[in-house]
């Protein structure tokens, strides 16, 4: 009988460092999804205006840079500032912390919100 009690606690404890491990990486499993909202407003369009806009202002500067002045300009080329910016091939001076370009793959990963 003693041994069964023992066992008990034992498979309970077993059991239970388990479960903390699961909660853990689960955890680390969202944040990898960029669970945290980027809001376009606050975070993205700052960001744009201060490395992007000396370029891509729609002026005739640079002829061939497209117009990123308005959220529906932003939004429409989504994926393609991801790349651009995930492959540091963009901005062409090459301005954006790792924070920026991290915070643009995860704007436009939770769906280009005008949030
Ligand atoms: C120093 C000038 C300059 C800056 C700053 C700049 N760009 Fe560009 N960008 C260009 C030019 C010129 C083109 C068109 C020719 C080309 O694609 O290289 C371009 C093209 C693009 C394109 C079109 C697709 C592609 O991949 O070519 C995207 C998207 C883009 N830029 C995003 C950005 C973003 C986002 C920023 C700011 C984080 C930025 N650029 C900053 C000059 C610039």
């Amino acid at each position: 009988m003693k041994k069964t009690v023992i066992y008990s606690v034992i498979l309970l404890l077993v059991l239970s460092s388990c479960e903390y491990n699961v909660e853990n990486e689960e955890v680390q499993v969202v944040d990898n999804e960029c669970s945290t909202e980027v809001s376009y407003s606050s975070t993205i369009r700052p960001i744009i205006t201060t490395n992007c806009m000396p370029c891509h202002s729609g002026d005739g500067s640079e002829p061939f840079a497209p117009d990123l002045t308005t959220y529906t300009l932003v939004k429409n080329l989504d994926v393609l500032i991801k790349q651009a910016t995930q492959s540091r091939r963009m901005p062409r001076n090459g301005t954006l912390t790792d924070n920026e370009i991290a915070a643009i793959k995860c704007w436009v990963d939770n769906g280009s919100l005008n949030n």
